[in-house]
């Protein structure tokens, strides 16, 4: 399998460290980190994590063709979790769109993209996988792999599982076989939700994803298609 990677004890974002040098490095750089001290969640959260208990890591593309599909990767690389974690026996995995990961209703997966158009793009992943304890104050449950199994789980070997399985499908990304898994996998369908579009607040009910990637709604007779914000379940 064609990739590189470079792994950290510590460092401030894995993120960050592949924005600060994409250009010296190749497409297919990974790069893991025990620790980071500056962890970067979406809508700019910090992602906490404890030493060395989860999986953390970054990947950079370049390759034109891929820069050219930008919203498919977000949603194809929490496809490629979710399904590493049925190949692993857990039951009840779900995405909740744009690209959480789920194991019921807890979160067990965050995924930030960051980059710059036709460009570059980072593909940050973290997997809760042996952490037991997780703060409180989360806007969501947490879990982690080791809380659903009640064993805990070796990092490493995962970890190259799914960069395998990310590498292939990435490389596979035009035979769109992961939608009909998006379809039956998809958190939020028939959920009632809010959200705000232009500053005007919608309430109906989630019907589907379409081949954009877009969340549809269903409000008062009109069928929106979200492409970002924020999904707030009612
Ligand atoms: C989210 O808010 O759900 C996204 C969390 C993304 C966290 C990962 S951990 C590895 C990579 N480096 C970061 O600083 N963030 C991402």
């Amino acid at each position: 399998m064609s990739y590189h990677v470079i792994h950290f004890d510590e460092i401030d974002s894995t993120n960050s460290y592949l924005k600060n040098s994409y250009k010296l490095l190749d497409n297919f750089t990974f790069v893991t980190a025990a620790y980071q001290s500056k962890g970067k969640g979406r809508n700019n959260r910090a992602w906490s994590s404890n030493k060395g208990e989860n999986l953390m890591f970054s990947f950079l593309i370049k390759d034109t063709s891929l820069l050219k599909k930008y919203s498919a990767l977000s949603i194809l690389s929490a496809v490629e979790v979710a399904k590493s974690l049925e190949a692993y026996n857990f039951k009840d995995v779900s995405i909740k769109w744009p690209n959480d990961v789920l194991i019921g209703d807890k979160k067990v997966c965050g995924i930030l993209l960051e980059g710059q158009i036709l460009e570059y793009i980072v593909i940050g992943i973290g997997l809760n996988v042996n952490q037991k304890v997780f703060p409180i104050d989360l806007r969501r449950p947490a879990t982690s792999l080791s809380l659903e199994a009640k064993k805990d789980f070796d990092i490493n070997v995962l970890e190259r599982k799914l960069f395998d399985n990310i590498v292939t499908s990435f490389k596979n990304i035009n035979n769109n076989d992961f939608m009909t898994y998006l379809q039956s996998h998809n958190y939020l369908l028939n959920k009632r939700v809010k959200t705000i579009v232009n500053g005007e607040t919608f309430i109906g009910e989630v019907v589907g994803m379409d081949y954009n990637f877009n969340l549809q709604i269903r409000a008062n007779d009109m069928l929106l298609h979200i492409d970002s914000g924020e999904i707030e379940i009612l």
